[in-house]
């Protein structure tokens, strides 16, 4: 149990004088309930929200969200909006992302101040699976799966990608399994075999499968079980 003040101060970052302030402004709630109290004692994990964003006290945060199409995945662009907007947490600046997505690429992004983490997900080290739905512009061509699938070198790269695993859905759609994460990658690949990727959709990262509740520009806490999918096996 923590002090509702001493709580404010962690999470907000704010001395024990503005704290009470803050609740006697009636911006905080417990549970729901707007409390002005400061000694008032809660439990470590309440529910607690300062002017509508959920306060969280400490440890590393998880976060899976169902990116939309024009965000992009830095703390500032001067053009398009950043995902971090749509990320109404305090302390969101702290977060960075965990595999980033192109602009125009939707679907499973993860968000973390946790680099170890982070690092398990993203680094090639870890084969870490990320399957994406690929729309083309013109019909997959045959060779396409078993050039994916052998490994290709991408232009300006030193090495081959690794094998990837191409699941024709459709005639111009198509599910692929890629292991790593270079520079636009799965854009690269197709416009390495004479082909031009139109909708890009990330489904899963690993075991981690994108919440199908989540409608565009909605995210979620990962529950234990996820966040663990991605730590070392006991
Ligand atoms: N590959 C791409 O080309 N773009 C992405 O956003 C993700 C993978």
């Amino acid at each position: 149990m923590i002090r509702l003040d001493k709580f404010l101060c962690e999470t907000v970052g704010v001395t024990r004088t503005q704290a009470t302030r803050l609740l006697k402004e009636k911006r905080v709630t417990v549970n729901g309930d707007i409390v002005k109290s400061g000694s008032l004692k809660i439990a470590e994990d309440a529910d607690v929200e300062f002017d509508g964003a959920s306060l969280h006290l400490s440890g590393p945060r998880y976060i899976m969200m169902n990116k939309p199409e024009g965000y992009v995945c830095s703390h500032e662009d001067g053009h398009n909006p950043t995902v971090f907007i749509l990320v109404d947490e305090v302390g969101a600046d702290k977060l960075h992302i965990a595999g980033r997505l192109d602009c125009d690429t939707t679907g499973l992004l993860l968000l973390t101040d946790d680099g170890q983490w982070s690092h398990r997900v993203t680094s090639p080290k870890h084969k870490c699976d990320k399957v994406y739905r690929v729309v083309l512009d013109d019909p997959i061509s045959e060779e396409t799966a078993d050039v994916f699938s052998e490994g290709l070198l991408l232009r300006g790269e030193k090495t081959d990608t690794l094998p990837a695993q191409l699941e024709q859905v459709s005639e111009k759609e198509s599910l692929l399994t890629i292991h790593e994460g270079k520079y636009h990658q799965v854009k690269r690949m197709f416009a390495a075999v004479g082909n031009r990727v139109v909708g890009l959709h990330r489904e899963s990262v690993g075991e981690l499968v994108l919440d199908d509740s989540l409608e565009p520009g909605q995210y979620r806490a990962l529950t234990a079980e996820e966040i663990a999918l991605f730590m070392p096996r006991k």
